[in-house]
């Protein structure tokens, strides 16, 4: 019997057949709605691209300084990152080897993490120092009870983390090319921003990259940034993500009002680079806004088919930071960021009890959601054939 929210009654397999895969990939059809709200497709991507993958967590400026620590969950797996003496930063595994208390939570900074349930106390780099009265235990060994470590990659300032530790080393070719000038690495995060949402982690992220919902969905909002579609040569579709770009009027991060002040362009962009926005997914859950003087993110948690968490992170260049001014003109670009979102998530909550619908079908994607089309070829293509997905490669396509 399939799932309720399985609307495919003809295919109980909660993965792709053939017919789905060639629907997505060569015609341009949307995945199917039970992609949105099977749990048995999302305990896959669970598996497969978050854990199998390489997953965002944020930026590696937010723990600059020796034992910053910012603890994390990621599909159910309790994690922190934290900055160790030597300057490494490391994902560790949050759960304490004597009982599995989670160990930190929130944000911090600690030279020592003690267990708050039996006091073991652990170094930041994960190894045990001390286990009260634990000396009197026969054969007990603290070099064996060290935290679990994670991989860890950064690229341009971006942190991503491998649970499973079997992907390919993080390589994205052309990305670094594309982003250079926006001088990724010179950026800070100003604010991150916790939302919870009750749809599909993809269909967040979709609505991020694509143009076709714009004059609808915030019509009042953005009508005189008048946002252009991106030309052919300006979108780039690579094996593990991809970039659009658009021109529009001033800067994108703000909502447009002759009075608004705004910040100076980035001085590596050239002229029509600051005259637009670069919007980059990289799968699957880090999507981005690269605008000519700032860049907002989005980290991806998904908790289960129709409910996510994403962290919206606002990032400046530190130039623009040591404004005296920066706290009074910034607050216009998150009224425009969390006007938008709201504006957004308001529709895609009523979206995903669409797509739970069985009378729900795939449908047919615009010119204007060409970033959205390539991701959902990479979700097929994998869910054809996951073990193909390892290492972040795009299978078939
Ligand atoms: S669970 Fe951590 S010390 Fe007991
Ligand atoms: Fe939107």
């Amino acid at each position: 019997m399939s799932h309720p929210c399985c609307n495919n009654v003809t295919n109980p397999s909660p993965m792709l057949h053939d017919g789905e895969l060639a629907q997505v990939v060569e015609r341009g059809g949307t995945l199917p709605p039970r992609c949105y709200c099977d749990p048995v497709f999302f305990q896959w991507e669970v598996e497969t691209l978050f854990r199998g993958g390489w997953h965002c967590v944020g930026r590696a400026d937010r723990l600059a300084n020796a034992g910053d620590y910012q603890a994390l969950e990621i599909t159910g797996v309790p994690l922190f990152l934290l900055r160790g003496d030597d300057g490494e930063l490391r994902c560790l595994s949050n759960v304490c080897r004597h009982r599995a208390m989670p160990l930190l939570q929130g944000r911090g900074r600690c030279d020592l993490i003690r267990c708050p349930f039996h006091g073991w106390s652990y170094r930041p780099d994960g190894t045990l120092a001390g286990a009260p009265t634990m000396n009197r235990q026969t054969g007990f060994d603290k070099r064996e009870f060290a935290l679990a470590q994670v991989r860890l990659q950064t690229l341009d300032g971006f942190v991503f983390v491998n649970l499973d530790g079997q992907a390919s080393p993080l390589s994205m070719t052309g990305f670094a090319g594309l982003h250079a000038p926006y001088a990724l690495h010179d950026l800070r995060v100003t604010r991150r921003k916790r939302f919870a949402v009750a749809c599909n982690w993809k269909l967040f992220l979709q609505v991020f990259m694509e143009y076709y919902h714009l004059e609808h969905v915030h019509a009042a909002t953005f009508a005189q940034t008048a946002y252009q579609a991106p030309e052919p040569g300006d979108e780039t579709f690579a094996d593990s993500f991809v970039s659009v770009f658009g021109l529009h009027h001033g800067t994108g991060a703000v909502l447009q009002d002759p009075a608004t002040r705004t910040f100076d362009p980035i001085p590596t962009l050239d002229d029509r680079l600051s005259r637009g926005t670069r919007y980059t997914h990289v799968f699957p859950g880090l999507a981005f806004a690269a605008a000519r003087d700032c860049l907002w993110f989005f980290e991806c948690y998904p908790v289960s088919p129709g409910e996510s968490v994403f962290y919206l992170n606002s990032c400046f260049p530190a130039a623009t930071l040591a404004r005296c001014d920066f706290d009074k003109i910034v607050a216009s670009y998150y009224a425009r960021w969390d006007t938008a979102l709201a504006e957004d998530i308001e529709m895609l909550e009523r979206q995903q009890r669409g797509m739970a619908s069985p009378l729900a079908r795939p449908g047919r994607s615009s010119h204007l959601e060409s970033a959205v089309t390539q991701f959902e070829r990479w979700i097929a293509a994998s869910a054809l054939a996951p073990e193909r997905q390892r290492g972040r490669t795009t299978p078939g396509v």
